[in-house]
């Protein structure tokens, strides 16, 4: 287990030391965009993973055959879906089979304990070369103090290590002190006083947005501190332009969709993971915005 100073740095260890190796990953679609900017960025081609039937059935052999990895987020942001142990331990079998790497960004999995199984089990169990992103920033953004941690499998035979010594030497022991007491407290109650905070944030984002005619939020079931809020006859750009006349930003859904961007043109995506009142306020001058439509 490697500490970075955050997950993207970790990211980037990774994907330069791919590159070194294969050619071409298989990414989730949608997924957050500097994942795909930092593979892309280190010269590595992608193939876009839809994201339902990942959930459902078994990849396609062909694709498997034409990556050396496979690369997904779970829970995913900005959609919330988790990947079930049922379906990562076929995943890995798969990957397994046809000598394909899999990696995993869990930065969001704090939030759901849908994901709270034992993913190395079930990676180790499988014998796949396997990777695995977590991060802190997510679940306690304090000041960006933060790690990312790159953990992988004893077999993954990618210089990680060697181009992790290239890039740090560890990360600060006031960070990982402080980390150590947040997940004392997290153990002691606070991860799931975060849990309801979170539902409680998403319940009165919906129901002030609810009503609202062509409004929907296209992830029901999510758990994870973000909602995506979909739009039928405004882009998120157009959305994002109109809120930040009332100083509110919120985050259009382009990016998410790193292989077809206009996808994502009818959504727009908003932190959870704010103070109620100002978060309250937020909610309601997109409402007002998106009643003048
Ligand atoms: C799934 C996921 N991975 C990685 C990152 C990058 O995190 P950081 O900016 O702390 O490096 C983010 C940021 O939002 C993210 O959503």
């Amino acid at each position: 287990m490697l500490s970075c100073y955050s997950s993207s740095v970790a990211m980037e260890i990774l994907s330069r030391s791919l590159s070194e190796t294969i050619e071409s990953v298989a990414l989730v679609h949608p997924t957050f965009d500097n994942i795909a900017d930092l593979l892309r960025g280190n010269g590595l081609k992608l193939v876009p993973l839809a994201e339902d039937p990942l959930h459902g059935d078994d990849l396609d052999v062909s694709l498997l055959k034409s990556v050396g990895c496979v690369f997904l987020t779970t829970p995913n942001n900005p959609t919330g879906k988790v990947v079930s142990r049922e379906r990562l331990t076929r995943l890995a079998e798969q990957c397994a089979e046809h000598g394909v790497i899999l990696a995993l960004d869990t930065s969001f999995r704090g939030f759901d304990t849908r994901a709270h199984y034992d993913h190395y089990e079930v990676l180790n169990a499988s014998g796949v070369r396997w990777v695995v992103i977590e991060d802190t920033g997510k679940l306690w953004p304090t000041l960006d103090l933060k790690v990312g941690m790159l953990v992988h499998s004893e077999n993954l035979a990618l210089p990680v290590e060697k181009i992790y010594s290239d890039i740090l030497l560890g990360v600060s022991p006031l960070i990982l002190a402080m980390v150590r007491r947040f997940s004392e407290d997290a153990a002691a109650g606070g991860l799931e006083d975060l849990h309801r905070f979170i539902a409680a944030n998403r319940a009165m984002v919906r129901a002030e947005l609810a009503g609202l005619p062509g409004v929907t939020v296209p992830d029901p079931d999510s758990r994870a501190s973000v909602e995506r809020v979909a739009i039928d006859d405004l882009t998120g750009t157009q959305v994002w332009a109109k809120l930040r006349e009332h100083n509110v930003y919120a985050l259009p859904c382009r990016p998410f969709h790193w292989a077809n961007p206009s996808e994502g043109d009818h959504t727009l995506r908003l932190a959870l993971a704010r103070s109620t009142d100002p978060l309250a306020q937020s909610v309601r001058a997109l409402r007002h915005v998106l009643k003048q439509r």
